[in-house]
């Protein structure tokens, strides 16, 4: 008699994730995705692993993909949008809708910090222009997600299924240079205080370091400044926040699933559930952490320079206590209600370094002081 089907108790994403033998890296960071390790994944052709951190299980998929130098990696496909950040390298991508029609699709071409989109259902294939230097590339997605609906990876990883955006001309226009919108009816970006703030819509951005179109984001402190990206042709979505040098912004809290990457800069972040023990993850260019599902964080810029962190989005499901913070003492500390350890720490982890911090007095003095750059 075989034994009666047992109902799941893990997610259909992390059994496939563990089935493919690769490394999983597990906890609340990543203190650097160019040095972690990877592992054989002949299904790929490549060299990979898996990041499925603390507030991340079940939402969203992160996945590092290195291209050796002067390789093309093979092709796959893939039912759900892939965002892919550059961790480090130079290389392209080409992008196809049907299976023998390659000479068809898409090519462009990225760098370090490059930040772009393929379409589902699309064929994908990644190749490393440099003859001296591998390739690291990022991979989100919401595969965990979808499995949870569908527990069958080949519904999502080898069906038949025709891609949405077919052809090369509709390719081409999904890839060309992005594109800012200001307001617009049914837009969920808002500047914080309800009013639509700006956006940008593309598929390709070269160099997220570099990027300097910038909105105001004072209600999070720091002078901060935001770009927000929605991808086109598709529900995802990322934003970028830039800070500047020696500040720090305020603490918040939201849903889960939400991967966090460094451009550039140097500095931590804290993270807490309310009243528990806090995380501090350290950052520099390729660190990367999740904050866990409804734990506060905030940002810390130990550095000369302002610094960028990029945040990868879940589906808006996941928003939770939400980024724009609908209940500003329920989900946002003012600087003037913060744990003095917050303060003490940074200026003492300035002072190391023989600096001082910019945050003005006025923050600490006024709960509605409003710092903008
Ligand atoms: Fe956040």
């Amino acid at each position: 008699m075989t034994a009666a089907p047992q109902p799941r108790t893990r997610f259909a994403y992390d059994e496939w994730m563990e089935a493919q033998g690769l490394p999983v890296h597990r906890g609340y960071f990543v203190p650097d995705v160019r040095t972690i390790e990877l592992g054989r994944w002949e299904e790929r052709g490549c060299d990979a692993a898996f990041i499925q951190l603390t507030g991340q299980e079940g939402v969203s998929e992160a996945r590092i993909t290195e291209i050796p130098p002067g390789e093309v990696l093979p092709p796959y496909k893939m039912a759900v949008d892939e965002v892919v950040y550059v961790i480090q390298g130079t290389g392209t991508t080409t992008v196809w809708a049907e299976e023998d029609k390659r000479q068809d699709g898409h090519t462009f071409e990225w760098s370090d910090r490059s930040l772009f989109l393929v379409p589902p259902n699309q064929y994908r294939q990644f190749g490393n222009m440099r003859g001296d230097q591998p390739v690291r590339l990022l991979h989100y997605d919401y595969l965990p997600l979808g499995m949870s609906v569908v527990p069958d990876p080949d519904f999502f990883l080898h069906n038949n299924y025709e891609a949405r955006v077919a052809g090369t001309k509709d390719l081409k226009a999904a890839f060309s240079e992005a594109r800012q919108i200001i307001g617009g009816d049914g837009m969920r970006w808002t500047t914080g205080k309800g009013k639509p703030g700006a956006y940008w819509y593309g598929n390709l951005f070269p160099d997220m370091s570099a990027w300097d179109d910038l909105d105001s984001n004072a209600y999070r402190g720091a002078g901060g400044r935001t770009l927000r990206i929605q991808f086109a042709g598709s529900d995802m979505s990322c934003h970028m926040s830039v800070f500047d040098a020696r500040t720090y912004k305020k603490a918040h809290r939201h849903g889960p699933g939400r991967v966090i990457v460094i451009p550039s800069g140097e500095g931590y972040s804290v993270m807490w559930l309310e009243g528990g023990e806090r995380i501090v993850v350290p950052w520099q260019e390729a660190a990367l952490f999740v904050p866990p599902d409804r734990w506060f964080h905030q940002h810390f810029n130990l550095g000369s320079k302002a610094a960028r962190y990029l945040a990868l989005h879940p589906p808006m499901q996941f928003a939770g206590y939400a980024e724009k913070v609908e209940d500003r003492a329920r989900d946002q500390i003012e600087y003037v209600a913060e744990d003095p350890w917050v303060r003490e720490t940074f200026e003492a982890q300035l002072a190391a370094k023989a600096l001082t911090s910019l945050v003005p007095d006025g923050a600490y003095k006024n709960p509605d002081y409003v710092w903008t750059k």
